[in-house]
């Protein structure tokens, strides 16, 4: 059993127990921010601040990430990718790229990774992950602040490119991809043929939209990715840069190994790249 003082809210009988297993399992992060402003705190927000204490960062976005996973209908999770990056993993990832510059996490979570590049802003899918992410800045108060905005990586950005980006981006197989994104995702010329094959995986096209939208050239990324994306046959052209090219950017890259294979359930890998600056 962990030491984390955080699972000490999921026993039986505890505050969490009572308020979230037994009643509806939706809208927990809104019934977070709700106790952490009111005067009799639940456990699991006191146990978060003490968690932030004994191990800062890793410690709050660890025990949230415990929450959520506990907490967020698997189904949800699996059809989203909604699984959040241990907090070393996070900082296996920023270790990757140069720190200074505007930072970009185009599937941000709850923001682990923009906390350990001490910056940045970050779109995110779920609402409740991005309230879970605010609740995060609110028990790190020393940590830099981050920005981080509800959103769909898929849609045109506007705003200025970023100099880095960092990603977990979903690993979402084909067979479990909701509908409306299988619709958005055949909309792209560029992914029809791969979207027939069962390994498809919606993390690459995320992550190749993303830097080809939101890096500037020069720009750099770290993002970590199923070790099939290096591996097998289906992904070549995104490891020869062709769907990059499509996409209108000239980019290079290569996968190293993570330092801790273990952070993850299933093998995953580095993928560390370039977008050329011509
Ligand atoms: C594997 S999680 C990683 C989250 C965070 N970056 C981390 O490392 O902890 C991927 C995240 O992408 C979000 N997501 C899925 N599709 C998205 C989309 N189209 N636009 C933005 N976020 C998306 C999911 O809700 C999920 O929170």
């Amino acid at each position: 059993m962990s030491t984390n003082p955080v699972f000490s809210c999921l026993r039986p009988g505890s505050e969490l127990h009572r308020t979230y297993f037994a009643g509806s399992l939706g809208g927990y992060a809104d019934s977070l921010l709700r106790a952490l402003s009111g005067t009799d705190e639940p456990s699991a927000v006191a146990d978060l601040r003490q968690a932030a204490k004994l191990s800062g960062p890793a410690g709050v976005y660890d025990g949230l990430a415990m929450l959520q996973a506990a907490l967020m209908p698997e189904p949800e999770r699996l059809a989203w990718g909604r699984y959040m990056s241990p907090y070393s993993l996070a900082t296996a990832i920023a270790a990757h790229v140069p720190s200074g510059g505007a930072v970009v996490d185009p599937a941000a979570g709850m923001g682990a990774l923009l906390a350990a590049t001490r910056g940045g802003s970050g779109l995110e899918k779920s609402p409740d992950l991005v309230r879970c992410g605010r609740l995060a800045q609110r028990l790190c108060p020393d940590d830099a602040p981050f920005r981080l905005d509800e959103g769909d990586a898929f849609d045109p950005s506007e705003g200025p490119r970023a100099d880095t980006l960092v990603a977990n981006p979903p690993w979402v197989l084909r067979a479990e991809l909701p509908p409306q994104a299988l619709h958005r995702l055949a909309a792209h010329p560029r992914y029809a043929d791969l979207l027939r094959h069962e390994r498809f995986d919606l993390c690459v096209p995320l992550l190749v939209e993303a830097v080809c939208t939101r890096l500037k050239p020069g720009g750099r990324f770290a993002a970590a990715l199923p070790v099939s994306i290096a591996t097998e046959h289906i992904w070549t052209r995104f490891r020869n840069g062709d769907l990059f090219q499509q996409c209108g950017a000239a980019v290079s890259l290569g996968f190293v190994d993570p330092p801790d294979p273990s952070a993850f359930p299933i093998q995953f890998t580095l993928c560390v790249g370039q977008v050329s600056a011509d």
